[in-house]
């Protein structure tokens, strides 16, 4: 692991869900910047003290000439620096699971998508949302064509945390709404990205063009923490995403309605075993993880009864239980099939580095349509 070091939020959500299924174990990292910091978490973690690294370099370097070396490693840094750690392990022929957005440009995406098909590994993008049975239920209705031809999503993700200048003791804003660390964005790379995934998931439309509106409402801010965005997909559906770090009364309202021309289905992340499915031609159902019959593809992932809520470390488990076991498939030398890649790529990672970019830059014009 590099990064997740002493009061990181998500290195340690990722450790844990790590845990869930056993599939892998943490032996090596660099887990701050600061090398006592790092090296004394490390032990803490149990680890031994020859794999714990000044630097993410050092550790790319001595895994791969080790021969019981990393499989693959997981990023979980500031935004910054993503590209230069991914970039290091792949080109080590280490494998790679990195949180999102991926990286700033969407140059170094590509560079990233390249050199994980030209080293031949596997890279997993940590979209968390998109590990739930309920997700991936919706993703099988609308495939097997129950709503019908889609033509209107909309999407939102509200919070409230950043609705407040930042207090100076608080530990996860001030990279976020700095340039020099988020990237060009700050509200719509951290939470509107996970919009564009959900959605592109779900119904796997692709974006044709966007108009987006990014606002710095909280005064002294150079970067957004409000986003509408208008959108227009392949095949002529319309889109209406909207994300905002300033909207009192909400935590993690993460939310997507899907409607097509046979029904339309809603679902939020802060409920997240359920969902509802209306069809044009019979009541509201409500679906429920556990409960009711869900398709294979969804269920497999489903771990307790109904009743006994799922959360955030099961949807990252569900992940990485993906990444994990196409992986083994692939050093034990067999072939992977779609089904295998049943977890955010790469080349989703590039799609939602592509979208921030062409919504900024809509923005900034004035918010004009761009085409991707
Ligand atoms: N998938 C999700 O739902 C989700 C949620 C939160 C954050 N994230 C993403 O995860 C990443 C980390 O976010 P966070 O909130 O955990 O940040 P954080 O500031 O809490 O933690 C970052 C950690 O990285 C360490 N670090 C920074 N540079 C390093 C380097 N060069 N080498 C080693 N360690 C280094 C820091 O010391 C710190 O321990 C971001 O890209 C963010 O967008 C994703």
């Amino acid at each position: 692991m590099v990064g997740g070091g002493p009061g990181a939020f998500i290195g340690d959500v990722h450790r844990k869900a790590i845990r869930i299924d056993g599939l892998a174990v943490l032996v090596a990292g660099t887990f701050s910047r600061d090398t006592e910091k790092s090296k004394l978490f490390g032990t803490q973690l149990g680890l031994s003290e020859d794999r714990l690294y000044t630097d993410f370099e050092t550790m790319a370097r001595e895994e791969a000439k080790r021969e019981d070396g990393i499989q693959f490693v997981v990023c979980v840094t500031p935004n910054v620096s993503h590209f230069a750690i991914c970039k290091a392990f792949l080109s080590e022929g280490i494998s790679v699971v990195c949180d999102k957005p991926l990286t700033w440009t969407i140059e170094e995406s590509e560079e990233l998508v390249s050199l994980t098909k030209k080293n031949d590994l596997l890279f997993g993008v940590t979209y968390t949302y998109t590990g739930y049975p309920a997700v991936k239920q919706m993703r099988q209705m609308v495939s097997s064509g129950a709503l019908g031809k889609i033509t209107f999503v909309n999407a939102e993700y509200p919070q409230d945390w950043l609705a407040l200048p930042v207090d100076e003791n608080n530990k996860l804003a001030p990279w976020r709404i700095d340039p020099k660390t988020s990237g060009i964005s700050n509200c719509l790379g951290d939470i509107g990205s996970h919009i564009e995934n959900m959605v592109a998931t779900v119904t796997t439309l692709e974006i044709d063009s966007v108009l987006a509106r990014l606002d710095s409402i909280v005064s002294g801010r150079t970067l957004d923490d409000n986003a509408a965005v208008m959108v227009e997909y392949k095949g002529g559906a319309k889109g209406l995403y909207w994300s905002s770090q300033i909207a009192f009364g909400n935590d993690n309202g993460l939310r997507i309605r899907v409607y097509g021309e046979k029904g339309g289905l809603e679902w939020k992340q802060e409920d997240p075993d359920h969902f509802s499915f209306t069809p044009c031609d019979a009541p509201q159902q409500k679906w429920s993880r556990g409960r009711d019959e869900f398709h294979e593809s969804a269920q497999q992932y489903s771990r307790i009864p109904a009743g006994h809520p799922e959360g955030l470390y099961e949807t990252f488990a569900n992940i990485y239980r993906s990444f994990i076991q196409a992986l083994g498939k692939k050093i034990s030398g067999e072939t992977l099939t779609t089904a295998d890649y049943d977890f955010p790529t790469v080349e989703m990672g590039l799609r939602g580095v592509v979208f921030i970019n062409k919504c900024v830059q809509s923005s900034k014009k004035g918010s004009v349509w761009v085409k991707f």
